[in-house]
């Protein structure tokens, strides 16, 4: 299922980010995609709010990845840097914890990914108007899907 959406402002896509992370469960993975301020890590910053997260959501590149503890751990990682032989195959231990993840340029781990993930694609459109593509090949994100973007 892929469903799309047009976002107009940053506190809007932190909103979107609310609404998704309101619904998230342990083990969910989320692969983000999108060029460089795209929008990625300010709509990490709405899921984080929504899992009562309190520290400060950003992504220094020279960090791959950080964990935020609110109603479940969030593993917030930046994979900008990483390719398949940068031996970062640990990563994908983070899918079946306790917690969620999310992944920003999360094509560079294709294949560390799990068969299932919610997939966000973020174009921008010019200007504060970004597209955001929700993709999703399981029941559990297609129901995330569908009652965020109706
Ligand atoms: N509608 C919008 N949604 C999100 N960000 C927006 C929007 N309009 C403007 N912006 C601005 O675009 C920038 C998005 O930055 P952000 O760090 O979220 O991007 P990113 O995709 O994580 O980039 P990077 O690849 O460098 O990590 C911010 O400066 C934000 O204020
Ligand atoms: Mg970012």
């Amino acid at each position: 299922m892929v469903k799309e959406i047009e976002i107009y402002s940053e506190s809007e896509m932190i909103a979107l980010g609310h609404r998704i992370g309101k619904l998230l469960d342990k083990n969910m993975v989320i692969a983000l995609t999108g060029d460089l301020g795209a929008g990625k890590t300010t709509l990490t910053k709405g899921i984080g709010q929504a899992l009562g997260v309190e520290s400060t959501i950003n992504s220094p590149t020279f960090i791959i990845l950080k964990v935020h503890f609110g109603r479940m751990p969030l593993y917030h990682m930046d994979v900008y840097r990483i390719g398949p032989d940068s031996g970062d195959d640990y990563l994908e231990e983070y899918f079946e914890k306790e917690g969620v993840a999310v992944i920003e340029w999360a094509e560079n781990i294709a294949h560390l990914l799990p068969d299932s993930y919610l997939g966000i694609e973020i174009k921008n459109l010019g200007g504060t108007k970004r597209a955001v593509r929700l993709s999703g090949n399981n029941p559990k994100y297609e129901k995330i899907i569908e009652s965020v973007i109706v």
